[in-house]
């Protein structure tokens, strides 16, 4: 793989790269410590290529991996999830949510997960553990530390990424460069983030494509472009929540007697009932 000579490498053009060139020229995220500059110019800046995987039209969707035995529902709504007194090294994760034929993917659920500096799950509570949904431009910025190690498993984050309406991708995230990675037989090298030193921190990205054609709209029609009509919650009506189902924008149900407004299309799935997921529902 050569190495890149500008932003936008030296291969072809694709939408991907054009939004990135967009990004590059006007908004861009503001990181941790004040940079602007996403770790996806890492090519232009450090002359590594990115091991993260391109998308280009027709590209295969990000890889499955387990979910693990630590997922819990109901985690909070936010993308950072250093809290006053958190140890380990600062981390930013950032990138987009693309689908299969590269266009950007707003408001896609992004559910994160990892161990402490330690390399313990927090199973009683939320720590390290938080929710979040891609923007207008389908990009997504998560504040954390590097995980530590557990026995068995190379470093890594959990993540499970849904697309409005969409089935969810469950996967997760690996550093380059670990020691472990030659010896954890989950590993998958397609799925190494991009990661450079920032002062005492560090900067990863890594861009989800979900198998998803078209771009997905957040979700304000009552109509748009659907495969598939819900006809158990047509406007106006209240029915029994159910996994499975997918909702939109206002869509009402209830859930052991209460009533709740759909605030964000989704496709339910078990343990993430009304109650548990405030960023998806709301008691009416
Ligand atoms: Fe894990």
């Amino acid at each position: 793989m050569s190495t890149p000579q500008n932003p936008l490498g030296d291969r072809q053009i694709s939408r991907k790269s054009l939004l990135k060139a967009a990004a590059l020229a006007g908004a861009v995220p503001v990181l941790i410590g004040g940079g602007t500059a996403l770790a996806r110019d890492t090519a232009a800046a450090g002359g590594t290529a990115p091991l993260t995987p391109d998308c280009h039209d027709g590209d295969a969707p990000t890889g499955e991996q387990i979910e693990g035995p630590y997922f819990k529902p109901g985690s909070p709504l936010r993308t950072n999830l250093v809290t006053p007194g958190t140890q380990g090294t600062p981390l930013t994760v950032s990138g987009y949510v693309f689908g299969r034929n590269c266009a950007p993917i707003s408001g896609a659920l992004l559910d994160f997960w990892q161990a402490d500096v330690n390399g313990n799950y927090d199973n009683s509570g939320y720590t390290f553990r938080g929710h979040q949904f891609s923007d207008a431009n389908g990009a997504y910025t998560l504040g954390t530390i590097i995980p530590g190690l557990y026995p068995g498993r190379t470093r890594h984050i959990h993540v499970k990424v849904q697309a409005p309406g969409q089935p969810i991708l469950t996967t997760q995230l690996y550093f380059p460069n670990e020691p472990r990675n030659a010896t954890d037989s989950i590993f998958d090298p397609a799925l190494v983030m991009t990661v450079r030193q920032v002062g005492n921190g560090s900067q990863a990205s890594f861009d989800f494509v979900l198998n998803v054609n078209g771009t997905p709209k957040p979700s304000t029609s009552p109509t748009g472009n659907s495969p598939s009509p819900s006809p158990s919650s047509s406007s106006g009506g209240t029915t029994t929540w159910q996994a499975g189902t997918s909702y939109k924008v206002g869509d009402q149900v209830t859930y052991n007697g209460v009533t709740y407004v759909c605030i964000q299309a989704h496709t339910a799935f078990v343990g993430w009932e009304p109650p548990n997921v405030p960023a998806l529902w709301s008691r009416r």
